[in-house]
């Protein structure tokens, strides 16, 4: 709890201090190559954070078949939930590029594939959030997709890997982190446990921080503050 306060608390001076800057508002695409990983999840964890610390934020949801983030977000409504977060379906990255001026944060929530979608975020965003599980049949493929990203001239310091829905086998994670930095990624301290609670809580248009049960909503926490610390980087 304690650490949320802290980085709500950090995220509103760096707030303050982009605006009196006048910075640019801050891109953060989540991408993957294969289905389920965890994309929208981690959008609406980034988007709640930051909305939190009284960022003005938009999530973009180019996932338009699904739309489960803007469903998500009808859920949070009817819950009544605070912060409010925007969230609106675009059908290409362009479209959602014009908005991103009005926003201090743009949360891109891509659809699978590695899409001509998916390398415009890549190009257009400030980090890129790659979640994935932790056999080789997610590892691969998210390696595989990074590597296709950083040919077509996106640093490969723009991507961190967040490890998710992962088990309770410390041996695995440390496995999969070490296929990860081994390929020349960066991969977020900590991981997000695959639990009910989460999907509770997503069901409720809950972010994954905003779980009542203490140590997951810390897990949460930790990715989040992760994924703040590369953008103040
Ligand atoms: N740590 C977790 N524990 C339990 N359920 C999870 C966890 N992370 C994600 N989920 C659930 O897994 C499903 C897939 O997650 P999510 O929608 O974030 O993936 P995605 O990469 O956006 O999928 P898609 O490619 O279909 O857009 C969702 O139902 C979500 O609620
Ligand atoms: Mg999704």
């Amino acid at each position: 709890m304690k650490r949320a306060r802290t980085q709500v608390n950090y995220l509103a001076c760096v707030l303050a201090r982009n605006r009196a800057k006048k910075k640019a508002v801050v891109l953060i695409g989540c991408i993957g190559q294969k289905g389920g990983g965890g994309k929208s999840t981690c959008s609406r964890l980034i988007a709640t954070v930051y909305a939190q610390a009284g960022w003005n934020v938009k999530v973009a949801d180019l996932d338009v078949s699904q739309g489960s983030t803007v469903d998500w977000k009808k859920r949070r409504d009817q819950n009544g939930l605070q912060p409010e977060i925007a969230v609106e379906s675009f059908r290409t990255v362009q479209q959602a590029l014009k908005v991103a001026p009005n926003y201090d944060l743009l949360v891109f929530d891509a659809p699978p594939h590695s899409t001509a979608g998916t390398k415009d975020i890549a190009h257009a965003a400030d980090l890129l959030i790659i979640p994935t599980g932790l056999s080789l049949d997610d590892l691969r493929p998210s390696v595989l997709l990074a590597h296709e990203l950083v040919d077509s001239g996106v640093p490969a310091d723009k991507l961190l890997f967040a490890l998710c829905r992962v088990g309770d086998r410390e041996t695995e994670i440390n496995e999969a982190r070490a296929y990860i930095e081994q390929a020349g990624y960066s991969v977020a301290p900590g991981s997000l446990p695959e639990r009910t609670a989460y999907r509770r809580a997503s069901d409720e248009g809950r972010a994954l921080s905003e779980v009542r049960h203490p140590s997951l909503r810390g897990r949460a926490e930790e990715l989040a503050q992760a994924i703040v610390d590369r953008i103040n980087k």
